[in-house]
């Protein structure tokens, strides 16, 4: 079950955390992973421990908002059975914290690259007359959280993004869904806890893991289970859904 011979996999930022360990996953299944990554080295990195695993994969210098980038790298491949749109960026704070050169940011990184990668990957799917589709969206999709303007706005527009993409590409055989991860344990965190509360990054660390009712964060391998299940010819029947993977934050936290 799950095997991935003979699948290509396209991800963006596969380089770290949830990328890294999905891309780490898929290559021990069998696909050959090619890696659209912002930080080289990282992407580097994941690729020579895939390698030294005995694994087949690529790494290639990307920034997905910029469509031209993008573009150049996918004229590069000759088929992607499955596109895993995982690089994201956050940000913390209200409304009244977020400036037109923040929300700009976000934008172009989490909703913009979400689209540049589809923009580019659906030529490929439907010459292949098929393919999966996988998109990286949040808790804060669909729940109020404090201080996440513009990160939820964002992804928010993911999990639309995935519906309507899902809808019309029904009758081409490309399955789209997205996962909705709560906190998940990552290089993403860290840097956000550094950056936002550099007094008290212990007691923010409790915090945050203590906001999911299961008590902890998400290891980055729990996610990429999920997203093993959702690209395997077993998730056949799948399309059209986010996939909460929250430790309960969304139905147990009252
Ligand atoms: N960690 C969490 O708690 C959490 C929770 C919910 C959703 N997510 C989402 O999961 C995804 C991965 O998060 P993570 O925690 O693994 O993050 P991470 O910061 O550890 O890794 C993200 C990777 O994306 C790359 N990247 C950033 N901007 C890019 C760009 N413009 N072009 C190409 N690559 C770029 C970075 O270089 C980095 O290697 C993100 O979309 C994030 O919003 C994370």
């Amino acid at each position: 079950m799950f095997s991935l011979i003979n699948k290509t996999l396209v991800i963006t930022g596969g380089g770290s955390g949830i990328g890294q360990a999905i891309s780490l996953l898929f290559a021990k299944q069998g696909a050959e992973v090619n890696i659209l990554e912002l930080n080289q080295a990282a992407a580097e990195s994941t690729v020579n421990q895939i390698i030294a695993e005995g694994g087949k994969a690529k790494a290639f210098a990307c920034n997905v908002a910029d469509q031209q980038s993008v573009k150049e790298v996918f004229a590069q491949f000759s088929k992607v059975d499955i596109l895993i749109n995982n690089a994201g960026i956050a940000h913390v704070g209200n409304l009244e914290n977020t400036t037109e050169a923040d929300i700009d940011r976000i934008y172009n990184v989490n909703i913009k690259g979400t689209y540049n990668c589809l923009y580019a990957v659906t030529p490929i799917m439907k010459a292949a007359k098929g393919g999966v589709v996988l998109n990286m969206a949040s808790i804060a999709a669909t729940v109020g959280i404090s201080d996440r303007f513009a990160y939820s706005m964002s992804k928010g527009a993911v999990l639309s993004m995935t519906l309507s993409y899902a809808k019309d590409y029904l009758k081409e055989n490309i399955r789209c869904n997205c996962i909705s991860p709560a906190r998940v344990h990552t290089p993403f965190v860290d840097g956000f806890l550094a950056k936002n509360y550099p007094n008290n990054i212990e007691e923010m660390f409790a915090k945050l893991s203590a906001s999911q009712p299961i008590g902890r964060m998400a290891k980055p391998e729990e996610i990429a289970s999920l997203a093993l299940y959702l690209c395997s010819d077993e998730a056949g029947f799948v399309t059209g859904c986010d996939y909460p993977i929250d430790g309960g934050f969304i139905r147990l936290n009252n």
